[in-house]
Order: structure tokens, then C-alpha cells, then sequence
């Protein structure tokens, strides 16, 4: 299976083959940063990533194809995410996809960018379903109970920032560069976690979704007050803020959890945790605590398959291809998604 991933700032391919005893092989996965077109801009600049995409899309599928030892017309079908992300980026690589499977004859499947996310511990540690996901990107933050192929609930998600951006947002305001989060994360191992008392939103309410605005909000007041900076007062305000999002987070896991065990007593709850912000040692080690106080397995996997890359495209392709599962050349990209 080809995996084409292109709906945000990485331009990726990937190979997954299976083996002669039938297990998934990641032969090749390429991944392009977009960050130095975009760091000057402090964000994500769709149109630029649009066409960065078309500039390097080509590439490296030809390097994927490489890399693997296979020739495009050797791939069994061809996966692309069709959404949700930016529309333009989106736009180049399921296009790409089509006319691959369009010119070699092979069958195109459109992959949910969350759904790729949601597999890919299946792929990496052979997870059996059903499992809770916690998706925590710079586009999402939300869990997911996973009961199949195809079979999404969603329980909780946030209702204005995803955790990822947060982390950016924070960053931008003190000044760490783009993106934010292995900023913040760095500095705040010399600041004082508890010097200021940042708020925990949505925490005392029993639902499953996550607030960071009020957050970002409390932070930048914080700086404000605090102006101008010490290297010590950005520190705190670092490890201030990044105390307070592992809390939240570790709380509402301990909740998705709770509500697991109530409606599958018959399974042991598994929290898979996927997106960038999962590299975050703070988070991970609430997570960690979280779930040995559920009596939850917790499944890290390579953080470089918990970013955006192609093998989880590739992987759900796969997935849904074994189901028989393809889809018509006239699939239309869709910005919104939801599984
Ligand atoms: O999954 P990802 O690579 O891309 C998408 O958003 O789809 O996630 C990127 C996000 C960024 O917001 C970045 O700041 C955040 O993940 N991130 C982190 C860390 N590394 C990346 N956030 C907190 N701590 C980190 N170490
Ligand atoms: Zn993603």
C-alpha cells in the first residue's frame, strides 16, 4: 500500500507491504517538514503549504518507492488522506492519488486523516480493538473509542483550541519560536511549576472535552503583569502552563477510562495516545499515572508514527482495503471530517 499524507505542513509517503507471514512492514517512510517555509509566519500559512506540497509531493513518492525497493506499479492500491485538514494541501495529495490509481489501474482509497491516526497503534504494537484513543495535535485534541475498522465514537473534544496549538499559541507569546510545544517544553525544565496557578478549564464538569483558551488567556495576562520577561519568569510561566494542561489531561483520561470499564466491562481498558503533542515527557508521565490508577494499559507508539506521516495513511488504507473497502475517482476532499 502506498500512503499519501498531505493535509497540514508535512508533505509524506510511505510503503506498507505485508510479510510472507502476513504482518505489516513499513518499507519506506518519508516525511518532508514544511517548518522552515512557515516559521517566519509563526503558524501554518495554508497557501504556502499548498504549494510546497505540489512542489515536493513527486519527490517523495519517487524516494518512498526508492527506499522500499518496489515500483509504483508493484502497490496493490493507493491511500491518500481526503480530509479533514487545509483544503488546498488536502486537494494535491488526493489528487495525486487519483491519477496514480487512474494510470496504473489500481484502486484508490480515501483515508480519514483521524482514522489513519486512530490505526496506527495496531500497526506499531498490534493493538487489538477496542481501545480509547487520545488524539493530541496541532488541529485536534480529542478521544475516541476505536471499536473497529469504521467503528468511531467520539466522547470528547475541545470546544475552541487543540492542545498542540495551545502549546504554540503560549510559545508565540513568550517569544520560543515555532512550533511551540518542544519549546515550552524545554524551557519549562528550569521554571518552578508552582509559582502561579493557572486555571484547569472545564475540569469540575463531568463531559469528556477539553477548553485551552482561558488558559492561553490566563498566561498572557500573566506575562502582561510580569513585563518585561526574565528568562526565569518565562521558564515558570512554561512549566506553570505545562503543569496545568498535563493535569487537565490526566484527569479527563482517568474519566475516559472510568467511563470504558462502565460500558465494556469486558475489556481491559487501553488508552492509545496519538498527534505531537504525545512527544511531551510531562504529559506522557500524567498519562502514565492515569492509566496505573485505571488499571489501563497505556500504548505510546515511535512518536514519529504519532506525527503526521505517510505509513499511517498507508496502514489505514490497508486496513480498509482487507475489508474490501475502495473508493470512486470522483471522492471529494473534505476540510471537516469527523469519524
Ligand atoms: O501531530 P502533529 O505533528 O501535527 C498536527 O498538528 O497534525 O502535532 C504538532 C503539534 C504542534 O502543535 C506542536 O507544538 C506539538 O504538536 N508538539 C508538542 C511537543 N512536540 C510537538 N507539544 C508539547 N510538547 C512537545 N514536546
Ligand atoms: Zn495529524
Amino acid at each position: 500500500m502506498l500512503g499519501i499524507e498531505t493535509s497540514c505542513d508535512e508533505t509524506a509517503a510511505s510503503i506498507v507491504v505485508r510479510d510472507s507471514a502476513g504482518k505489516a512492514v513499513i518499507r519506506s517512510n518519508v516525511v518532508r517538514s514544511q517548518l522552515d517555509e512557515h516559521a517566519a509566519f509563526g503558524g501554518v500559512v495554508p497557501e504556502l503549504a499548498a504549494r510546497a506540497h505540489v512542489t515536493y509531493l513527486d519527490h517523495i513518492i519517487a524516494q518512498a518507492c526508492r527506499e522500499a525497493g518496489l515500483a509504483l506499479g508493484d502497490v496493490d492500491a493507493i491511500a491518500a488522506t481526503a480530509g479533514p485538514g487545509l483544503i488546498g494541501g488536502v486537494l494535491v495529495g488526493l489528487t495525486t492519488a487519483k491519477a496514480l490509481a487512474a494510470a496504473l489501474g489500481k484502486p484508490l482509497i480515501a483515508v480519514n486523516h483521524l482514522e489513519a491516526h486512530a490505526l496506527t497503534a495496531r500497526l506499531t504494537d498490534g493493538v487489538q480493538f477496542p481501545y480509547l484513543m487520545l488524539l493530541v495535535s496541532g488541529g485536534h485534541s480529542q478521544f475516541v473509542l476505536v471499536r473497529g475498522v469504521g467503528n468511531y465514537e467520539r466522547w470528547g473534544t475541545t470546544i475552541d483550541d487543540a492542545l498542540g496549538e495551545a502549546f504554540d499559541k503560549v510559545a508565540k507569546l513568550l517569544t520560543l519560536g515555532h512550533p511551540g510545544g518542544p519549546a515550552v517544553e524545554a524551557i519549562a525544565k528550569s521554571g518552578d511549576p508552582k509559582r502561579f496557578k493557572f486555571p484547569r478549564p472545564l475540569l469540575r464538569e463531568a463531559r469528556l472535552d477539553f477548553s485551552f483558551s482561558g488558559l492561553k488567556t490566563a498566561v498572557r495576562l500573566q506575562a502582561e503583569a510580569l513585563a518585561p520577561l526574565s528568562d526565569q519568569d518565562v521558564a515558570d510561566i512554561a512549566a506553570c502552563f505545562q503543569a496545568a494542561v498535563a493535569e487537565v489531561v490526566s484527569v479527563r483520561a482517568g474519566q475516559a477510562l472510568a467511563r470504558f470499564k462502565a460500558e465494556l466491562p469486558e475489556h481491559t481498558p487501553q488508552l492509545v495516545v496519538a498527534g505531537g503533542v504525545a512527544a511531551n515527557r510531562t504529559i506522557a508521565a500524567a498519562l502514565d499515572k492515569a492509566c496505573t490508577a485505571a488499571g489501563a494499559t497505556l500504548i505510546v507508539p515511535p512518536i514519529a508514527l504519532c506525527t503526521d506521516n505517510g505509513a499511517m495513511v498507508a496502514w489505514a488504507g490497508a486496513e480498509r482495503f482487507a475489508l474490501g473497502a475502495t473508493d470512486h475517482l470522483d471522492f471529494t476532499a473534505r476540510p471537516r471530517w469527523p469519524l
